[in-house]
């Protein structure tokens, strides 16, 4: 009995604590194509190579701890598919530097640090948010949200509290990572339309900043969202296309 009773205050304590989130979190909104690895951010900098040790020397602890642990759970993620370990020094644009062949996306936040790779025969491109799941600053609406998009959220009322506002920050956020890699352009939040259907969890893109080639493929962009353990997460990502894909085995 002693022992039982031991065993419910832990629970009681685990059930209180926010739970950190896990892997299988992503992975039910990426699908088993994407290789993930998450860790809460910590100072690791002698586990890196001198080159990113050299990247972050600079950076403020937080910051630091943040880039190196992204460091390590690309690598994690990379072993997924095979990959050998190496440097992963971001390009002077601050995007992502993956090995020939990968796509990825990285994303952290207080408490959270998560990486997601895939083989660019699945995936021309990922993007993932990772927020804390509050309400967005009524006052950055109008910034983040266009007009049909506040609209929408007029025609929701106020539900819950402000956080939907936050759920376009999000998403946002999301595609404009998945779409760097095809455009390599910088878009802002009312360069971006999405529509999100709450029901089934998802967004799509609208409309997007510019036409042209390009352009058109990253509008086929789709995302996912969930709220787990304080987290807002969006998962945006673009389908390689059907030439690329084929002879595409898992990984
Ligand atoms: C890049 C940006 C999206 C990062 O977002 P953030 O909330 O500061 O930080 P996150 O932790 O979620 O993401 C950080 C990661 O984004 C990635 N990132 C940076 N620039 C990127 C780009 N152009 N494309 C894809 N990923 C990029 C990096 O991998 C970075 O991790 P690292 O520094 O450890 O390598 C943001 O800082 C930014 O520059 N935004 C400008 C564009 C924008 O917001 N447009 C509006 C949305 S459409």
């Amino acid at each position: 009995m002693p022992i039982l009773k031991r065993a419910n205050r832990r629970d009681a304590a685990a059930y209180c604590r926010p739970m950190p989130l896990t892997a299988s979190v992503f992975q039910s909104m990426l699908g088993a194509d994407v290789a993930i690895s998450v860790a809460p951010p910590a100072i690791v900098t002698d586990r890196l190579f001198p080159e990113e040790r050299q990247y972050i020397s600079g950076a403020v602890e937080k910051r630091q701890a943040e880039f190196g642990t992204a460091r390590l759970c690309a690598r994690q993620a990379l072993a997924q598919l095979g990959v050998a370990p190496c440097s992963l020094v971001p390009y002077p644009d601050r995007s992502p530097r993956w090995p020939p062949g990968i796509s990825g996306t990285i994303s952290h936040t207080t408490g959270c640090c998560v990486v997601a790779v895939a083989n660019v025969r699945h995936f021309a491109g990922l993007g993932l948010d990772v927020e804390t799941d509050t309400a967005l600053q009524r006052s950055l609406e109008s910034a983040i949200c266009t007009d049909q998009e506040r609209a929408w959220l007029d025609r929701c009322g106020d539900a819950d509290g402000g956080r939907l506002g936050k759920l376009f920050f999000c998403a946002k956020e999301a595609i404009y990572k998945c779409q760097y890699a095809t455009t390599q352009v910088l878009i802002g939040f009312q360069d971006v339309e999405i529509e999100i259907d709450l029901d089934a969890g998802t967004f799509s893109v609208i409309r997007l900043k510019c036409t042209g080639v390009k352009w058109d493929f990253a509008s086929r962009i789709t995302g996912r969202f969930r709220r787990d353990a304080g987290f807002l997460i969006a998962a945006a990502t673009l389908t390689a296309e059907p030439e690329t894909r084929r002879g595409a085995g898992r990984w």
